[in-house]
């Protein structure tokens, strides 16, 4: 539910516009940013950083559930990313894996198509992960 003093859709996608600025795309060339809204309210931004042996890179979604993270936030509202060319890109695979570790399935994805913005529900992206749910089941099942 959001209130009066939370941002808007706009408002997440316009960070994430600002976020992707800093991207270091030497490779690639393709700025991606994101900017997480926490429950509490606060935006968390991420940016690509790419590595000379290219699997090192880190991925926007990545770098701002990161910086969320790290200083305790554990509740997600949304997520919006952006590209350089407002394209409507959505998290990769493995993003979309790592925000369900955090997120649950009605986590809004928020994609900016430039002059309109994309929304998907996270388990519409990636239904059926694999969660702590379902190693706790495994161990449960591997003891009876
Ligand atoms: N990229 C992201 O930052 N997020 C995604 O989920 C899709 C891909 C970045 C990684 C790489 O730096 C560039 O986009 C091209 O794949
Ligand atoms: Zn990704």
């Amino acid at each position: 539910m959001e209130d009066s003093t939370s941002p808007t859709d706009a408002d997440l996608v316009d960070a994430a516009r600002a976020a992707l600025d800093d991207a270091y795309v030497p490779y690639s060339e393709y700025r991606v940013g994101a900017a997480l809204l926490t429950s509490d309210g606060s935006v968390y931004t991420g940016c690509n950083i790419e590595n000379a042996n290219y699997s090192n890179s880190l991925h926007a979604e990545e770098v701002a559930i990161a910086e969320a993270v790290k200083v305790g936030h554990a509740s997600f509202e949304r997520i919006a990313v952006s590209s350089g060319v407002r394209d409507g890109v959505t998290p990769c695979g493995m993003c979309r894996q790592t925000l369900a570790e955090f997120c649950d399935d009605d986590l809004a994805v928020l994609c900016d198509e430039g002059d309109s913005i994309s929304e998907y529900a996270l388990g519409e992206l990636l239904p059926n992960t694999i969660s702590l749910d379902t190693l706790d089941a495994a161990e449960r099942t591997e003891r009876d």
